[in-house]
């Protein structure tokens, strides 16, 4: 309407101005003149209005009333025409704009294709050249037949024994499972002893190794076979190779696990027996050996058991591992020994009061002659004793002596249950005399927990311990407590050593762990409905890699070098020796130039290994492993729309493998709910409970070894979930995520409180949306405590904490916080205020429960971020970032509810 105006105005102006002008001009030159023509009698009607009267005046304006009302009339419908143009114009505009945005969908579209088929291609050459032939399962190899059997009665024979000349290998193919057969439990002589508690623990230690998964039945399938003889002198003579029907006439790969029950200070075995040579190639496993009779990787120091932790959960007869420096520096709780030594403790002692207990009446004394009497008289002194323990508790060191006398002793049960009950205690042991031989040592790396020094040192012993860092204190009893609770804490642990370490020394891989068969939600007669078709986010149309078929990861690729090549570190970093994982995180990349000289297969370097960024950079995954796919595993709860939506999402992002839906949910999905096809197959799989726990179970159907766990409800953009892959392949061991919260200490109480304030340090990424290994799937699953699991039951909270913990405890690293557009919400935190109390304080409670379970926080601080390299880099227009979004220039903060 205001145009309308001005533009009646204007023409008024226009009318009149020239009009007014033009009578001016005409009135000087007429009186220049003197005469002239007349004005148009209109003219000089409009104009000379003094001149009118009032009737011809009204007239007048009448007529200039419709003169305007024609002109406007026709301006309206000028401008009425100008504005359908107008509209033809934007619709046609819109329609440009439409088309160039197909155009560019399909440009898109194709550029992926093309992309896709690139790849596709290089998978099929890959293919044609990984055509070898198959080889079958290898032949057995023959028995040990150049080696000759020897008589029983030829004396010292087997003294010589090692597994190269007495172990029969053709009995254990190297292509099949490590197994045994166990003959029933043997007593030579049950009265010796006469602890009456005894025959219940051998008879326990017999149950164990009857239920274990390696246990066969039929002999002809046992590469091993196992005998239990209770017996502490030398009363086997004749009666084993009777009594073992499998003998095959030399006692071939039997291992005769000898113990003398009840009795601590039972010293059979330190001098080789008159029944050695009954013993054929038998292989000895004791807690007692002699120097001459111990015959190295061949026979075997089992760690003292009798005291074990009967069963269930070991953490909770644990100390935690600070304060790092404990009351006294050292205690030494044992038997009377050599006069020197004692007297150079008592010396320690005098000048440095405070710090040592040295008590000599503990144990039977050490010296040679008065072993025997001494049995039955101190046995019970410091045994059993809250005394013995609280010592230990309160000592950061305990010191264990060999008899510095008898210099053939290499372990003793006694030796061996000092040394269990200080790593169990949390007390450095120290042990006096190098030739000591630890339990498993073929295996575990003892230096990392124990020290072992010369007699000849003790005088330098007080000026050493005292020397060490809190640093290393506590790291020597970190990895004392995690081996004692791998390794020795209960039964069940030592028995599953004792195997796991022959099935090491031959070589043999571990049994896999199972996955979980993972029950589809639909079946026969009850299908999902598919809808029909929906509409992709236009943000979402980035090239970002290509859509290829499923590719799952290689598993169990590494059955006979492993045993080798990881035997170090998974005895001794990661504690896992008993089960094989199908693949590992922490498999060493290969040089870098291996992949263009002769191992190419699986590698997508970046433009054929010319590298770039934009459109190079997408189309290959490039980095250091070979491509790989992710899984996405989601868990759900009664939020059916919710979920579909977040699936529709997940329409064509590249390296997605499969969607893992874990339906928590007692009640079947409605019939009538229709879910999308987004490319890749979506596997739901029902449960058994609605538990949290079940958001980290190993399923059969999840094959890659990265998994992305999100909420249901999560809301992710494709780059940042290509992103946040990208860097997990190069962090394959931790957790890689999004929403980072940290754990702060209390300052007023102590102890910690779960915090999710912006902070520049965190310690915990939450897996509402991140990637981390199927490994910590297994581990999770059957090896992280009981207690754990139950908690997160219980409180229906935590399990993300508990994951991080698991992780961080294995690495000892934190995770990698992923740099994304928006802040998540607390993810799975209740809406109203009271309740979002409670969650927090379960989540500070879950905190400092797993601390206890662990024996420490195992948690990490990082300051660290990941971002796409070239984010926030200015670089010429003809050149492309990594991502097209950089992660902050979004335009809206988009908060998902
Ligand atoms: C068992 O040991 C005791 C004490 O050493 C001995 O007297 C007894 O004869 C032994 N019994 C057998 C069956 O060897
Ligand atoms: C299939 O699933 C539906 C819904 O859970 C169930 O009612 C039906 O019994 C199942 N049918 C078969 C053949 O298992
Ligand atoms: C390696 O071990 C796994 C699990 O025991 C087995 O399935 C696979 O066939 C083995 N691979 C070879 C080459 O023997
Ligand atoms: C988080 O920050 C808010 C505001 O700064 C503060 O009031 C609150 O106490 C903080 N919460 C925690 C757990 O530190």
């Amino acid at each position: 309407m205001k145009t309308f105006k001005l533009i009646a105005l204007v023409v008024f102006a226009l009318l009149f101005i020239p009009l007014l002008t033009h009578y001016y001009l005409t009135k000087v030159s007429d009186e220049g003149r003197g005469t002239g023509e007349e004005l148009p009698e209109w003219v000089s009607k409009l104009v000379d209005v003094d001149k009118l009267k009032g009737k011809e005046l009204k007239l007048r304006i009448e007529e200039l009333l419709r003169i305007k009302l024609s002109v406007s009339a026709e301006l309206r419908g000028l401008e009425a025409k100008r504005q359908k143009l107008q509209t033809e114009i934007s619709v046609l505009n819109r329609r440009l704009e439409e088309a160039k945005g197909e155009a560019g969908r399909r440009r898109n579209e194709l550029d992926r294709l093309q992309m896709s088929l690139q790849q596709a291609k290089v998978a099929e050459k890959e293919a044609m050249e990984r055509n070898t032939p198959r080889l079958g399962r290898p032949k057995p190899v023959p028995p040990l037949r150049y080696i000759p059997v020897y008589p029983y009665n030829a004396k010292l024979s087997n003294m010589y024994c090692d597994m190269d000349n007495c172990f029969d290998y053709s009995m254990c193919p190297v292509a099949g499972s490590f197994s045994f057969f166990l003959y029933p439990l043997m007593y030579t002589n049950r009265s010796v002893s006469g602890y009456s508690e005894t025959t219940v623990t051998i008879n326990q230690l017999y149950n164990i190794l009857s239920e274990s998964e390696q246990l066969v039945t039929d002999p002809l399938k046992a590469c091993i076979f196992v005998v239990v003889v209770e017996s502490c002198d030398d009363y086997m003579k004749n009666i084993i190779p009777q009594q073992l029907p499998h003998w095959s006439g030399d006692g071939r790969n039997h291992i005769i696990w000898l113990h003398c029950g009840g009795n601590p200070y039972d010293k059979s075995f330190i001098k080789p027996p008159e029944a050695t040579n009954v013993m054929g190639r038998a292989m000895i496993v004791s807690e007692n050996f002699g120097k001459f009779f111990f015959r190295r990787n061949f026979d075997m120091v089992v760690s003292h058991w009798e005291k074990a932790i009967p069963s269930g959960e070991v953490w909770s007869h644990l100390p935690p591992l600070v304060p790092a420096k404990r009351k006294y520096l050292a205690t030494y709780l044992g038997g009377e020994t050599d006069p020197e030594v004692q007297t150079e403790f008592l010396k320690i002692q005098q000048q440095d009061p405070f710090s040592f207990v040295f008590q000599f009446s503990c144990d039977p004394p050490m010296k040679r002659n008065e072993i025997d009497e001494g049995t039955k008289r101190l046995s019970s002194l410091c045994e059993n004793d809250l005394l013995r323990t609280r010592l230990l508790l309160d000592s950061t060191f305990s010191i264990i002596l060999l008899p510095p006398d008898n210099m053939d002793v290499v372990t003793t049960k006694i030796l061996q249950l000092r040394l269990y009950e200080s790593l169990k205690h949390g007390s450095i042991p120290v042990i006096i005399g190098t030739r000591f031989m630890p339990p498993f040592n073929e295996v575990i790396d003892w230096s990392k927990m124990i020290l072992i020094l010369p007699v000849s040192r003790i005088t330098e012993m007080h000026y050493m311990l005292k020397s060490f860092p809190d640093s290393d204190l506590l790291e020597f009893r970190k990895n004392g407590r995690l081996a004692f609770e791998s390794y020795f804490s209960s039964l069940q642990r030592v028995v599953e050593t004792l195997l796991a370490t022959f099935r090491t020394r031959i070589g043999i891989a571990p049994l896999p762990y199972i996955d979980l068969p993972s029950p589809n939600v639909f079946n026969d007669t009850f299908k999902p409905l598919k809808l029909d078709s929906f509409t992709q986010d236009p943000e979402e149309e980035e090239n970002l890699g290509p859509i290829e078929p499923p590719y799952p990861s290689p598993s169990f690729s590494s059955n006979f070098s492993l045993t080798s090549l990881q035997k170090y570190d998974l005895w001794n970093s990661h504690y896992q020796p008993f089960k094989s994982f199908p693949f590992s995180p922490w498999d060493q990349p290969m040089p870098s130039e291996a992949k263009f000289r002769g191992s190419s297969i699986g590698f997508r370097p970046i433009a054929g290994g010319a590298g770039g960024s934009g459109k190079e950079f997408s189309e290959s995954l490039g980095g250091n492993y070979p491509k790989e796919q992710f899984t996405v595993v989601m868990l759900t709860y009664e939020r059916e729309q919710v979920l579909m939506n977040s699936l529709q999402r997940l329409f064509a992002v590249p390296y997605l493998n499969k969607v893992v839906v874990v339906w928590n949910s007692p009640l079947m999905p409605a019939p009538d709910l229709k879910w999308p096809d987004i490319g890749v197959p979506i596997h739901v799989v029902r449960t058994e409970k609605n538990s949290l726990n079940n958001r980290f179970l190993p399923f059969d159907v999840i094959e890659t070894e990265a998994i992305l766990s999100i909420d249901d409800d999560a809301h992710l953009r494709h780059d940042e979930i290509v992103f946040g892959f990208r860097v997990w392949r190069e962090n394959r061991d931790r957790i890689v995520g999004f929403p980072g919260r940290f754990h702060a200490w209390d300052l007023n109480y102590g102890g910690w409180l779960y915090n999710s304030n912006y902070s520049c340090e965190l310690s915990m990424v939450l897996t509402g949306a991140a990637f981390y290994h199927k490994i910590y799937s297994y581990l999770y699953t059957y090896e992280m405590p009981h207690a754990i699991r139950d908690k997160v039951d219980e409180l229906m909270n935590c399990e993300d904490i508990a994951l991080n913990f698991l992780v961080s405890h294995m690495t000892q690293k934190p995770p990698v916080k992923v740099t994304s557009r928006w802040t998540f919400r607390c993810p799975g935190c209740p809406v109203t205020l009271s309740e979002d109390d409670s969650h927090f304080q379960e989540r500070h409670h879950c905190i400092n429960f797993f601390t206890k379970v662990y024996g420490y926080t195992p948690i990490r601080y990082t300051q660290f971020r990941a971002d796409s390299i070239l984010f926030k880099t200015r670089i010429p227009h003809d050149k492309q970032k990594c991502f097209n979004h950089s992660f902050i220039q979004y335009r809206h903060q988009r908060l998902n509810l």
